[in-house]
C-alpha cells in the first residue's frame, strides 16, 4: 500500500496536543481543542518544507530541540493582522492628552528620549502609526525632544516586512489622506513609508512570555501591546501584563486591544478613560486611584 505523503497527513488529538504544547512554551500561544483544525493547517506546510511525511516525526524532531525549526513553527502559528491607526480612538487620546502629558513629565524631569514601544508589532503599521504621529503633532511643538520607538515581535519573518515598509491598500484604509500624502510614497499598487519615517522606528525580536527578553525593556513612557494577549492563557497573560508594568516608568501609560479589558490580572495600573479609549497608566507613587 502506498504511505500518505505530508500533503494528505492528518493531526492525530495525541500529536496536536505535543505540537500545542510546543507552542504554549516557546510562545504562550494557547490553541484550544476547537482550534485543532487551524494548528493543522498552520503546520502542515512546515512538513513539505522540511520533507517531513506526518506531524508525528515533525513533532519528534521539535522535541529533540531543533531550535531553528521551532522558530519557523512559531512563525507559521502566529496570527498577525494589524493595520495602521487601527484603533483610532487611542490615537486621539494619544494626540489629545496622553503625548502632551508625557511631554510635561519630561519637561519637568529634564530626562533622556521619551520611549515608545510597539510591542507584537505584526508587520509595523503600529510603531509607524505612532512615528508619524509624533512627527505631525508634538515633533513641531517642541522640536529638542528626542524619541525612541521600538517595535517589536516573535515573528521573525513578519519583522522583516515591518523593516520594508511597504504596504497594501487595506493597511492604511485608516490613514488621514493627508498623512497618506506626506509619509507615503506608492510604488505601484503599494504604499511605502517615507524614509524619514522608517528612520524613527526600529524593530528587534522579543518574545513576550520570556522573561529574559521583557528585562532588557525599561522605563517606556508607552507601550502599545494590542491584540495578542487574546492568544495567551490566564496564567501567560497575567505574566505578560506584570512585565509590561515592570517596563513602563512611573506615569507611563499602556494600551491594549479594544476587547482586552484587564480586570481581574491583578496588576497595579490605573485605568484612564478618554473618549472612546481605554488606557492603563503606571501610578506615580505606587498607589492605585479608583478613576476609570
Ligand atoms: C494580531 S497581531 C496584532 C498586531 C498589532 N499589535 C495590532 O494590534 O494591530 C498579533 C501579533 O502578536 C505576535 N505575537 C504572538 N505571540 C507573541 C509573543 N509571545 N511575543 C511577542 N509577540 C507575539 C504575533 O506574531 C503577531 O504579529
Amino acid at each position: 500500500m502506498k504511505k500518505p505523503t505530508a500533503a494528505e497527513a492528518s493531526l492525530s488529538r495525541q500529536t496536536f496536543n505535543r505540537l500545542r504544547d510546543l507552542v504554549r512554551e516557546h510562545a504562550g500561544i494557547d490553541f484550544p481543542d476547537e482550534k485543532r483544525y487551524l494548528l493543522e493547517s498552520r503546520v502542515k506546510p512546515r512538513l513539505l518544507a522540511q520533507e517531513v511525511p506526518d506531524f508525528e516525526t515533525y513533532a519528534d524532531r521539535l522535541e529533540q530541540g531543533d531550535t531553528r525549526e521551532i522558530a519557523r513553527l512559531v512563525n507559521a502559528v502566529t496570527i498577525n493582522e494589524t493595520a495602521f491607526f487601527r484603533h483610532p480612538s487611542q490615537f486621539e487620546a494619544l494626540e489629545d492628552t496622553i503625548l502632551p502629558e508625557l511631554v510635561r513629565l519630561h519637561h519637568q524631569e529634564r530626562s533622556g528620549p521619551m520611549r515608545l514601544w510597539s510591542a507584537a508589532c505584526s508587520a509595523g503599521d503600529e510603531a509607524y502609526s505612532l512615528a508619524i504621529l509624533i512627527r505631525e503633532t508634538i515633533g513641531p511643538r517642541h522640536p529638542r525632544m528626542d524619541y525612541e520607538i521600538v517595535g517589536t515581535d516573535i515573528d521573525t519573518e513578519v519583522l522583516e516586512e515591518a523593516r520594508a515598509g511597504r504596504y497594501r491598500k487595506r493597511s492604511v484604509r485608516n490613514v488621514p489622506p493627508a498623512y497618506l500624502r506626506d509619509y507615503f510614497d506608492r510604488s505601484g499598487e503599494a504604499f511605502v513609508v517615507d524614509p524619514a519615517i522608517r528612520d524613527m522606528v526600529e524593530f528587534r525580536p522579543l518574545n513576550l512570555t520570556d522573561a529574559q527578553d521583557m528585562r532588557r525593556m525599561r522605563n517606556f513612557d508607552l507601550i502599545m501591546c494590542a491584540n495578542v494577549l487574546i492568544y495567551f492563557n490566564e496564567t501567560s497573560k497575567k505574566n505578560v501584563l506584570q512585565g509590561l508594568y515592570r517596563s513602563l516608568r512611573p506615569g507611563g501609560y499602556l494600551f491594549v486591544g479594544g476587547s482586552e479589558a484587564l480586570g481581574g490580572l491583578d496588576v497595579p495600573l490605573e485605568p484612564v478613560r478618554h473618549e472612546g479609549a481605554l488606557a492603563y497608566r503606571r501610578p506615580t507613587n505606587g498607589s492605585v486611584s479608583s478613576r476609570a
